[in-house]
């Protein structure tokens, strides 16, 4: 039988991995929006089906109208996008109350259908939707995981290889913590062909670059009026594939922690394993004073921002 991923939320981000997905043939898409929506979802999964003979892929996808999760049972994967983006001038903690709502209503209709379902979330706030998710759902901890590190690693090793005109082969970036303003760009663990950036990049350039990783999505925002979806689309996809192929690929995702990093109750970003079964492991790395402090303060804004689940 053909794996199935059910996307629930076709906006922008949604639609994107549905296409980055649909490229694999590795499973069959079925796409998901709200009742409001109508039947934007069976319009874009034709459009994406009818890609297919273009593009030189075999997945199916159908969509469903009015809301309807007719056609997602017995996903392998759910993957959540919906919630509403950030507009300029917004962060993502604005969207707590909205969002929250959306994940509940999410999980209500597609795990009963789905119940060995992966639960993979991209919604804002992400630490506290991958949290609430957990909850709320009540499945195993290793089969919920939320998308934030891939994307921020990605964007600090675009910004690196952009400044050293080297090949994104080269480069490996790891960012830990929560998805947000004081997410945790790890330097010391970040290199060009095996050599830590502290060799490559003047102290002033590699915070420079930190900085702008740190902020990459608000100047997406910025520029855009809306938020980022190619990327964000992308690493969603990446988790699907590592789950799909049982990839036991090491990623940073936002995790249920319970005592890693001497951090309890709580969704943070952090290297994962990811396999069948989802985050088979959770790495820790040794972190310096100055990285624990970091790494306290995103922890301090997460749960600040939990304060607002009802
Ligand atoms: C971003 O960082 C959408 O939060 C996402 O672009």
């Amino acid at each position: 039988m053909r794996d199935k991923i059910s996307i629930i939320g076709v906006g922008n981000v949604g639609a994107s991995c549905a296409m980055w997905l649909a490229r694999t043939n590795l499973a069959d898409l079925v796409l998901v929006d709200v009742p409001q929506a109508e039947t934007m979802p069976v319009a874009k999964a034709l459009d994406l089906l009818q890609t297919g003979p273009i593009m030189g892929y075999n997945s199916r996808l159908v969509g469903t109208a009015n809301g309807s999760y007719d056609g997602t049972e017995n996903s392998d994967i759910i993957i959540i996008t919906g919630g509403l983006p950030r507009k300029p001038g917004m962060s993502r903690e604005d969207l707590v109350g909205v969002n929250q709502q959306v994940i509940t209503d999410i999980i209500d209709n597609a795990l009963p259908r789905s119940p060995k379902a992966i639960v993979i979330v991209v919604t804002n706030p992400l630490d506290t939707m991958t949290y609430l998710a957990y909850k709320h759902s009540r499945l195993p901890k290793n089969r919920v995981i939320g998308q934030a590190g891939i994307l921020d690693s990605a964007r600090f090793a675009a910004f690196v290889a952009q400044e050293l005109n080297v090949a994104i082969e080269n480069v490996q970036t790891v960012v830990m913590g929560g998805h947000g303003d004081e997410m945790v760009p790890l330097t010391r663990y970040s290199t060009v062909f095996g050599v830590p950036l502290t060799e490559w990049l003047s102290a002033d350039k590699l915070s420079a670059i930190v900085e702008r990783t740190r902020k990459g999505g608000s100047e997406i925002v910025n520029l855009l009026k809306t938020s980022a979806y190619y990327a964000p689309g992308a690493a969603l996809a990446k988790i699907a594939i590592a789950v799909l192929t049982d990839q036991k690929l090491i990623v940073p995702c936002s995790a249920y922690l319970e005592g890693e990093y001497g951090l309890n109750d709580i969704c943070f970003g952090v290297p994962v394993k990811l396999g069948s079964n989802g985050i088979e492991q959770i790495i820790e790395l040794k972190l310096t004073d100055e990285e624990q402090a970091l790494t306290q303060k995103s922890v301090g804004i997460i749960r600040e921002t939990m304060k607002a689940l009802r």
